[in-house]
């Protein structure tokens, strides 16, 4: 059977990083016998340019029937003044929510070529290698109430309430479980359970189901706030991490700042194992957005985009060595000097956004 993968470019460098994404994906199927299928679709911008809308219907149908989809970026200066429905980002949450994309997982990976630019000590990051498993559709960011109330007397009252029940937690940590277990078979949990209630079942959930199913996976269980400290004092403890949305949303912003630059950070979202196939819905994307101020200039990065790609290879087909090898071919472009714009330092040579897919392409 034929993988079928839906490719979303998006707007400003999504599609500029996506162009070497469609080289490296030509290669795998001429030179290595993949069969992967390509799609196309519009997301953002430039899908509200042609449909008036971030998504159109058609598009989405591809997207749930896809195996993965890959995206690029959305937004812009262009749709800044676009109603809220129709804006860019739209398209982006529309697609997780309909995809039921709960876990976001969020690598923090440091090149050793990159150690002496991270902001940090370069023994404190050199060869990290950590997973970040972040809830990503429940949690304080969608828990009703949510909402302003007028008390008078010139006084508001803003409410948001942070809601998890067992389902939520179990799957969440079942998806951390089997990460780590094909890596180094270890996972921090973080909550808050010294103050949250919804701490406290966070914490006796993902114990049940370690004791339940993953006995053989190493398990601890951290503090939020502890956490963050420990995430910038000593990285390298952790392996994989689980949290819920709030948390994790911070967390994977401080772990990526580990790194260097946003233009080499992969994402990818995963949804339910469907019950037939065991397969999972699954989107691949940078953390970066558009970035307007460079697009068009053909100065991007793509390794973020690449990574992804690799992270799709990894995660929805279980093609493990090529996966290992296109990660193996950005670290030995790394180690060889060739650099874009944003990661440039003395003694590199710079590059621009093809040369760099080519080069990668070439190991
Ligand atoms: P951004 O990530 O687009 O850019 C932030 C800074 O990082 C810019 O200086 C940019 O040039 C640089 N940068 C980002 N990716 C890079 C790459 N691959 N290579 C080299 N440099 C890179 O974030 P910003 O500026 O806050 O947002 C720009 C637009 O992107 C907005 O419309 C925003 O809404 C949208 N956005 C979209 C996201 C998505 O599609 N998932 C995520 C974040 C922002
Ligand atoms: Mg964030």
């Amino acid at each position: 059977a034929s993988r079928k993968l839906l490719l979303l470019p998006g707007d400003g460098i999504g599609p500029e990083a996506m162009a070497e994404v469609r080289k490296i994906i030509a290669y795998f199927n001429a030179d290595l016998g993949l069969d992967f299928e390509l799609d196309e679709g519009l997301v953002g911008g430039s899908a509200y340019d042609a449909h008036g809308k971030a998504i159109s219907e058609e598009d989405m149908g591809k997207a749930l029937a896809a195996d993965a989809v890959l995206f690029g970026a959305v937004g812009g200066p262009k749709w800044d003044s676009v109603a809220y429905d129709v804006r860019p980002e739209a398209g982006l949450l529309r697609l997780r929510k309909d995809m039921a994309l709960f876990a976001n997982l969020r690598p923090a990976i440091c090149y050793p070529a990159l150690a002496a630019s991270s902001s940090l000590k370069p023994e404190v990051v050199e060869g990290l290698d950590i997973l970040i498993v972040r809830e990503l559709t429940g949690g304080v960011y969608f828990g009703e109430p949510k909402e302003i109330i007028d008390l008078g007397n010139s006084q508001k009252r803003g409410i948001d309430t942070q809601i998890y029940d067992t389902f939520e937690i179990e799957r969440i940590a079942g998806v951390a479980f089997e990460l780590a277990r094909a890596r180094g078979n270890k996972v921090t949990s973080m909550e808050k359970r010294n103050v949250m209630k919804s701490g406290v079942l966070w914490n006796e959930v993902v114990t049940a189901t370690h004791k339940a199913r993953y006995s053989d996976v190493q398990l601890d269980h951290m503090l939020a706030d502890a956490g963050g400290m420990q995430l910038v004092r000593w990285p390298k403890q952790f392996d994989v991490i689980v949290t819920d949305n709030l948390f994790g949303d911070m967390l994977s912003d401080v772990a990526a700042m580990l790194t260097g630059s946003l233009g080499m950070l992969p994402s990818a979202s995963l949804g339910a194992p469907d019950a037939k196939t065991g397969a999972r819905k699954a989107l691949y994307e940078p953390v970066h957005g558009s970035a307007p101020d460079i697009s068009g200039k053909g100065i991007a990065n793509p390794i973020a985009m690449i990574a992804s790609l690799a992270m799709c290879l990894r995660y929805s087909f279980n093609l493990i060595a090529e996966a290992d090898r296109l990660e193996a071919a950005i670290s030995g472009v790394l180690d060889d000097g060739l650099r874009t714009a944003d990661i440039w330092s003395q003694g590199s040579t710079k590059i621009g956004t093809t040369e760099m897919g080519d080069a990668i392409l070439g190991k």
